[in-house]
């Protein structure tokens, strides 16, 4: 029973059978695992997309702002996107320059929030304005110290995973609209104000030729409204392929199709555009996994689930609840043994049938395997026993930063990273309870 063994279990990285028990022993379950290897892998991916008059990639902290992590992505070299204040803030307390930021966001900063954000952008933080109202506010400081703006822009149409993350259509509040641009340009005339920056990310996770065919689109605003405008940024979205039947988006090609679009606008209007993408997902997604334990399991008769009950669930991993996202899921047994592998079912030994995971919240869609509308989907893997390893796959983007975490009182998970050395270090401790409730103030 020794032959899955030590095995890696994914086709990602490194993480073996032997990484996954000896995170569990050493840090105890749940926890996230994430593979420095892939992490390193997918930002040389990223900085060689090809582009026509070159490239900024900007690490998308949304997807997880954890501080080693922003440390060592910054140090392949990503710049950073930024959606919030406070997602600037934590970057400068791990150390980040200003200089290598972007922000765009939906806040209207106000006070201090507005001396901080002033502060950053004559250190060097691109401001990206969101609306006409950021516009107006930021108009009298930016014309004042000749700083250049970037300008967000909702293009009407947009593609995402699902219909809540897509950010480019009429349903969308992200950005100016297209419809609203006049306005805009108007304004940008009136104040003096430079735009040196046209940027667009119609959503995440969506069809990438709708992503291909944004890239005219947004050159065409760049055209028509932006005349002083060097850089076109085309966001991020990147559709990663988690589970084994779906297809990520090819970078190499998009970027080789971007490349052609730019140079073709800059044979017609003599610009050259600097080119800036902006991923989360295609960075982090598959670099990170959840390490969790079988702790229980239930039946609910003839004509429903058998039900594997875990100490991970929605407030570790949203994403299925959130948007019917798909996992892959490991079962790895207490002594080492890989019992199955959404990744290769077909050499599994042992026994598999259709199984239900869930977790332990109080809350029926505490399911790690759930479709759009959140019915429970069951799911071939092998019949654990109690105290096995449960490892849910691609869980590096928007699991740990987007967690619920607290929901039912339950703890933030720690953080774990395996070195390429093959050492794994913790980046991010267990929360305690205390700190659960350190800012609740008692009636008496
Ligand atoms: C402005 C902006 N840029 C980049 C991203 C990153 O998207 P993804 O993680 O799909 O690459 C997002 C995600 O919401 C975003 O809003």
């Amino acid at each position: 029973m020794t032959w899955l063994k030590n095995r890696q279990i994914t086709p990602f990285g490194k993480v073996t059978t032997d990484v996954i028990i000896r995170a569990a022993q050493e840090f105890g379950t749940p926890l996230y695992l994430y593979d420095e290897s892939v992490i390193v892998r997918k930002c040389a991916e990223a900085l060689s997309m090809p582009s026509a008059f070159g490239l900024t990639v900007r690490y998308a902290v949304k997807a997880n702002a954890s501080r080693a992590l922003l440390q060592l992505i910054h140090a392949q070299g990503l710049q950073l996107d930024l959606s919030t204040l406070y997602e600037a803030r934590r970057a400068i307390l791990a150390g980040i320059p200003c200089d290598r930021m972007m922000l765009t966001s939906q806040q209207v900063p106000g006070g201090k929030d507005r001396e901080d954000l002033e502060s950053m952008i004559r250190n060097g933080l691109t401001y990206t304005v969101c609306s006409l109202r950021q516009l107006t506010l930021i108009s009298d400081f930016a014309s004042r110290h000749g700083i250049p703006l970037a300008l967000r822009i909702n293009p009407g149409v947009g593609a995402g995973e699902s219909v809540t993350r897509n950010t480019g259509d009429n349903y969308s509040s992200f950005g100016i609209h297209l419809a609203a641009l006049d306005r805009a340009a108007e304004l940008i005339r009136d104040r003096g104000l430079t735009v040196r920056q046209v940027h667009v990310h119609i959503g995440s996770g969506g069809d990438p030729d709708m992503w291909r065919d944004n890239i005219d689109r947004e050159l065409q605003i760049t055209e028509k409204y932006f005349p002083d405008a060097d850089t076109v940024n085309l966001g991020g979205g990147f559709r990663e392929a988690r589970m084994p039947d779906e297809t990520a988006a090819d970078i190499q090609v998009l970027g080789e199709h971007a490349r052609d679009r730019f140079e073709d606008f800059a044979r017609r209007t003599g610009r050259k555009l600097h080119m800036v993408i902006e991923p989360g997902t295609l960075i982090m997604a598959n670099a990170g996994y959840v390490v969790a334990r079988v702790v229980d399991e239930k039946w609910s008769g003839p004509t429903g689930f058998e039900f594997i009950i875990i100490d991970a669930g929605m407030e570790i991993n949203t994403r299925p609840l959130l948007y019917g996202s798909r996992h892959p899921f490991y079962i790895v047994s207490e002594n080492g043994t890989l019992l199955s592998s959404e990744y290769d079912l077909n050499a599994m030994k042992y026994e598999l049938d259709f199984r239900v995971v869930v977790g332990r919240c109080c809350e029926s869609g505490d399911s790690q395997s759930l479709d759009h509308q959140g019915h429970i989907i069951p799911r071939m893997m092998a019949d654990p026993e109690i105290g096995d390893l449960f490892v849910i796959g691609g869980t590096g983007a928007y699991c740990s930063a987007m967690s619920l975490a607290n929901y039912n009182s339950l703890v933030k998970a720690p953080e774990v990273l395996l070195r390429t050395d093959g050492t794994l270090r913790l980046i991010r401790k267990r929360q305690t309870l205390k700190q659960v409730v350190e800012d609740e103030l008692a009636l008496e």
